[in-house]
């Protein structure tokens, strides 16, 4: 989005962090990188041996070229249709068009929502053509979706511009069919919902569920939240279950508490000093002046059961309250259910939560993400990631510091993790695990703030304007484990401009490398499919780009999507037998000067009169084989 993420809000940083000073040192030069990347077959750690990970074959499509203009691409051979798009009616197919000149709340709650982000697919019955599509909707671009508010906005938004941006807000679940080679909505499914960010229902689970500092006056049992906002990626489960992240949800709040208010320093922590969202000016709820501890009610994984549209959404507070980026899961070798999740700010942290008990996969535990240990990553030069419980009671996690239980604990979890001594990275987002390999990919999308006082092993460029991928290896498969192996897998830009720094593979052709990692997504053979957000900076669209994870062009980026201009791409999503790839495509036709009448692109109706509207597109092979085979 528009990188609010680029606020820092870590106290840490600039005061002599520990971590940061003692690691000048990089331990990988871009020499070793590329000399370990071309050595031969990767390895991986499994039982007490190394064994070899079964080489990729290179990628048989043409890639796309770079470039930036008013549609999207994909190579020769390749289909892109527009699967649902912002506006479409999810409940009635007789309903009228979408008319962006008469919008309501009334209405948004009945189409599907505005910035489409995470995609989940659960299938229905095993049928591989039949399935639930789990959209989140981030956030809302109000001067590119009403018309007549570019002017004098945000003081020309009024109560029911928000009403219906709520309404766009939250997510959808759409079931989808693929029909004669291309995947189509059933509209007026039974399984088909609108997730709001007012109008949802939602129950706090877990640790956190009842306390005093969840207590508003709308709800002194601290138990139900009215809705959730600012979902980003996501995950789903091995039971089925669609994790929506909530992220920069400080940016709904308008107000400003006391300095020694008992939760200033909290909403400092989460950067609760900068909004950009009217909402607090309708509702007294987003004002932290008028309910202080409403924002805590926010910043957590929201667990939702797509079968059941009836179904009341669990916000899981075992996992952490942050800027939740996504939340990807596998299984350890023990059953244990593990959830990788950034985040997203310059400066913040990876996380992994380790549930207490195994999956029982014939009557998976409802509740089963509500008992665990969340754990915050340390990463060394010496190529360890330590996994750092976030316990109460448990070293600097007690009383002196202001923490009286575990509930304290996951509020706030970011200042626990700073006394633990995490590591600040340049922005995490997707963290992608690999249930067949053991190994894990942390998309780390840029920080133009790090200095070089700064850098760190695994954040070693100052000014990082475009990003890297670290690769974890978990000893054994162990995604349990408390201490784990990483090296660089790239690091992003520009691998001819020197002064970049670049590490790709030297097989990466002039079309494969990119900035800005943001999502991402595995295939059937274990090759990462990663789209970005801020590729612009290198002067070429956002899209998404396959890369290969093992075998002698480990590290080789291959383009293969094209977004239009404006948009960032989220949410790439494989159908479970590789044959069609969903994306999002948020935010098209954004800009510096862009509004509802001057747009910089009107995909993808290309109609006089309709704005750019945010979409999922299915793309598949003509031919019907696996994307990228
Ligand atoms: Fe919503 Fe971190 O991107
Ligand atoms: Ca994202
Ligand atoms: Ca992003």
């Amino acid at each position: 989005m528009f990188d609010p993420e680029d606020h820092t809000s870590n106290p840490t940083i600039g005061a002599g962090a520990p971590l940061i000073g003692e690691l000048i040192e990089t331990r990988l030069s871009r020499r070793t990188v590329l000399g370990g990347l071309l050595a031969g077959a990767s390895t991986l750690v499994t039982g007490c041996s190394i064994a070899p990970v079964a080489p990729q074959s290179g990628f048989s499509f043409q890639e796309v070229g770079r470039g930036m203009d008013d549609n999207h691409h994909v190579p020769p051979g390749y289909a892109a249709d527009v699967l649902i798009k912002w506006g479409d009616h999810l409940f009635d197919a007789d309903a009228p068009e979408f008319d962006p000149y008469r919008q309501s709340e009334a209405d948004q709650l009945a189409r599907f929502g505005y910035n489409n982000d995470y995609i989940g697919f659960v299938s229905l019955n095993d049928d591989p053509s039949r399935g639930l599509l789990c959209v989140n909707h981030e956030y809302t671009s109000a001067p590119l979706m009403f018309p007549d508010i570019a002017k004098g906005f945000p003081q020309s938004m009024t109560k029911d511009h928000v009403l219906t941006e709520m309404a766009a807000h939250g997510g959808s679940i759409v079931e989808v069919r693929l029909q004669e080679s291309r995947w189509l909505p059933v509209t007026g499914s039974p399984f088909n919902r609108r997730i709001t960010a007012h109008k949802t229902p939602m129950q706090m689970s877990g640790p956190v569920a009842g306390h005093d500092r969840l207590k508003t006056s709308s709800d002194p049992t601290g138990c139900l939240v009215a809705g959730t906002m600012n979902n980003c990626a996501g995950g789903i489960t091995p039971w089925g279950t669609w994790l929506m992240a909530e992220e920069n949800f400080n940016l709904y709040f308008t107000g400003k508490l006391a300095e020694d208010h008992a939760e200033a320093a909290n909403h400092a922590r989460y950067g609760l000093n900068y909004s950009v969202f009217s909402w607090g000016t309708f509702f007294e709820r987003f004002n932290v002046e008028r309910e202080p501890t409403e924002p805590n009610r926010f910043g957590w994984i929201v667990e939702v059961d797509p079968s059941d549209p009836t179904s009341t959404p669990k916000k899981r507070s075992a996992l952490g309250r942050f800027k939740h980026e996504g939340a990807e899961t596998v299984i350890a070798p023990d059953g244990r259910v593990v959830v990788y999740m950034g985040d997203d700010q310059r400066f913040d942290y990876v996380y992994k939560f380790v549930t207490k008990n195994a999956l029982r996969k014939e009557q998976p535990d409802p509740d089963l993400l509500d008992e665990g240990t969340l754990f915050v990553a340390r990463f060394s030069d010496d190529g360890f990631v330590d996994w750092l419980p976030l316990r109460f009671g448990e070293g600097p996690l007690n009383v002196s510091n202001g923490f009286d239980s575990q509930a304290d604990v996951l509020i706030e979890a970011r200042r626990a993790a700073d006394l633990l001594g995490a590591t600040p990275m340049d922005r995490p987002e997707d963290v992608q695990p690999d249930q067949k390999t053991g190994r894990v990919w942390v998309m780390l999308t840029n920080n133009h703030v790090r200095s070089t006082a700064q850098v760190s092993a695994s954040n070693p460029r100052p000014n990082n304007t475009n990003g890297h991928i670290i690769e974890i290896v978990e000893p054994a498969g162990n995604f349990a484990s408390t201490r784990s192996r990483w090296e660089i897998l790239v690091q992003c830009g520009d691998p001819n401009d020197d002064a970049a720094e670049a590490t790709w593979n030297v097989a990466t052709s002039a079309n494969g490398w990119f900035g800005s990692p943001d999502n991402a997504a595995l295939d059937g053979t274990g090759r990462l499919w990663v789209a970005t957000d801020g590729n612009p900076t290198t002067g070429a669209a956002d899209g998404i780009w396959a890369v290969e994870t093992s075998g002698d062009r480990k590290g080789t980026g291959s383009s293969f999507f094209r977004a239009p201009i404006g948009a960032e791409v989220c949410g790439p999503q494989f159908s479970s037998d590789s044959k069609t790839l969903f994306l999002s495509v948020q935010h098209p036709g954004d800009g510096p000067a862009a509004s509802f009448e001057n747009p910089s692109t009107r995909w993808p109706d290309f109609q006089p009169k309709m704005p750019p509207r945010p979409s999922v597109l299915a793309i598949r092979q003509l031919n019907g084989d696996p994307i990228g085979s």
